[in-house]
């Protein structure tokens, strides 16, 4: 703990106080997504402010932040062009509907953001979360099809292990069991291809990983199995972020890329992590340099501060929609939030704030530094494997005999009590994903942190 951290609840209370912040009563109402509430509410960690690289926890300690949050905050917290342009947006415009009606903010911003998307992904849909944003993609890749009269393609490929956020559709494209199991059958219709995970030949590898190319071939098996004829999409997320971080072998995009080109598939990259800089460009697809027909996004669209996504549509996609007469409806889809001007007005203020600090290409620089610092860590006896790439990082431990998770768990618990540091944990996998605006002594800090933490965690 910090010296300035309150001891006593009175501390505490006063702390609340001073911050002016409304002190829960009870952690009872709440239920908290994706967390273990038992666990939590017994020995809670809470935020109460944040600013640049840092937050502060509701105890008064100074936490270095080496997750933007939730992989979302990628100009660093608070940063006051964004926090103006909020504030002015709400006093000017509240909301104002996009159904059949509009104001001009959604139309400039998606402007804006086709300057940004690889190739002619010229058309922009907006959703409110990343989940809204897959099951929108997936949608649409239907509803292509069928308005170019080949309607019999209504199967979607997923992947083992992938993450697609909650929605029904990005549950059944989604390869993670636990997010599956409980939900019933899920959507019919769909398959997956085997994850490339590969720590037996490709663990500690820098880079890319070398081996793995040939598991594109899963899609040739595919359209063996059901014919292409019946496949609408593939959806993949260029690196897999949830499942602990999980990059793309070598060529392997590309490859998937001809496939689905051969067959007439869609192919949608799921960005909602790897948009907006996290691989040093605006989106994966031109770090790896594989251009997709449509890209879902979120997060880093609006730095995190007001929930918003995005899907990015090709040309052919888009115009598919576009043969009826002019008063018919062309996607009979989108959300009361859909364009939202909070929203637009945070993504604008975003975008200015990456470009005039030149975060993307901040971040491809960093890089380097990033990926020699993680590795220092490669010779801890608990490390199973060290991933990273673009300014993401994982840290996967040999689990606890009998206790999948827990070690993991310990080292991010230790690591925001006693190391004023957050980190994500997911699984066995410390994640890492920290703003873009990192410096070096911060990134030594997440390191040097960690290895002391991972050293005494047994
Ligand atoms: C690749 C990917 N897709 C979709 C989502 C879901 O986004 P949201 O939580 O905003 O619904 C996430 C969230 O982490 C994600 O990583």
């Amino acid at each position: 703990m910090s010296a300035d951290a309150p001891s006593s609840s009175r501390a505490l209370a006063d702390f609340y106080e001073a911050q002016a912040l409304q002190a829960p009563e009870s952690l009872n109402a709440f239920w908290m997504p994706f967390t273990a509430n038992k666990q939590f509410k017994s020995a809670p960690r809470l935020l109460a402010s944040a600013s640049g690289m840092h937050y502060r926890s509701v105890d008064g300690r100074e936490i270095l932040d080496a997750t933007a949050g939730l992989w979302c905050c990628n100009a660093g917290h608070a940063r006051p062009r964004i926090v103006e342009a909020v504030k002015k947006q709400i006093e000017t415009l509240d909301f104002a509907p996009n159904f059949s009606m509009s104001s001009p903010l959604p139309f400039v911003l998606a402007e804006r953001l086709a300057e940004l998307t690889p190739g002619d992904l010229n058309h922009v849909f907006y959703t409110n979360s990343g989940s809204e944003s897959v099951d929108t993609a997936l949608k649409i890749a239907l509803a292509y099809h069928r308005a170019r009269g080949e309607g019999q393609r209504t199967r979607l490929i997923g992947r083992e292990k992938a993450y697609h956020g909650v929605g029904f559709g990005g549950i059944s494209v989604g390869g993670l069991p636990n997010n599956r199991k409980w939900f019933g059958s899920l959507l019919p219709g769909v398959d997956h291809l085997r994850h490339t995970l590969d720590l037996e030949r490709n663990a500690f590898s820098r880079g890319l990983p070398p081996f793995g190319i040939e598991l594109a071939e899963d899609l040739e098996r595919m359209v063996a199995l059901h014919d292409a004829s019946t496949i609408a999409a593939v959806i993949i997320e260029p690196i897999s972020g949830s499942a602990g971080v999980i990059i793309p072998p070598e060529g392997y995009l590309r490859r998937i890329r001809e496939i689905c080109d051969k067959y007439g598939i869609l192919l949608i990259f799921d960005e909602v992590i790897t948009g907006f800089g996290r691989l040093g460009h605006a989106f994966g697809a031109q770090r790896f340099d594989v251009t997709p027909d449509i890209i879902t996004a979120a997060k880093g669209l609006t730095n995190g501060c007001v929930p918003m996504g995005a899907v990015f549509v090709s040309e052919k996609v888009h115009d598919a929609f576009a043969h009826g007469p002019d008063n018919a409806i062309d996607l009979f889809h989108g959300y009361t939030y859909s364009g939202h001007p909070l929203a637009c007005a945070a993504a604008l203020a975003t975008l200015d704030t990456y470009a005039e600090e030149n975060l993307f290409q901040r971040s491809l620089e960093m890089g380097d530094y990033w990926e020699d610092a993680i590795h220092g860590l490669r010779d801890r006896p608990t490390g199973a494997d060290i991933r990273t790439f673009g300014l993401i990082g994982a840290i996967e431990m040999v689990p606890r005999p009998g206790a999948p998770g827990a070690r993991a768990y310990d080292v991010f618990n230790r690591a925001f009590h006693e190391g004023n540091l957050l980190t994500r944990v997911t699984g066995d996998v410390i994640a890492l994903s920290p703003p873009l605006i990192v410096e070096r002594g911060h990134i030594d800090r997440i390191f040097g942190t960690l290895a002391d933490i991972i050293r005494t965690t047994a």
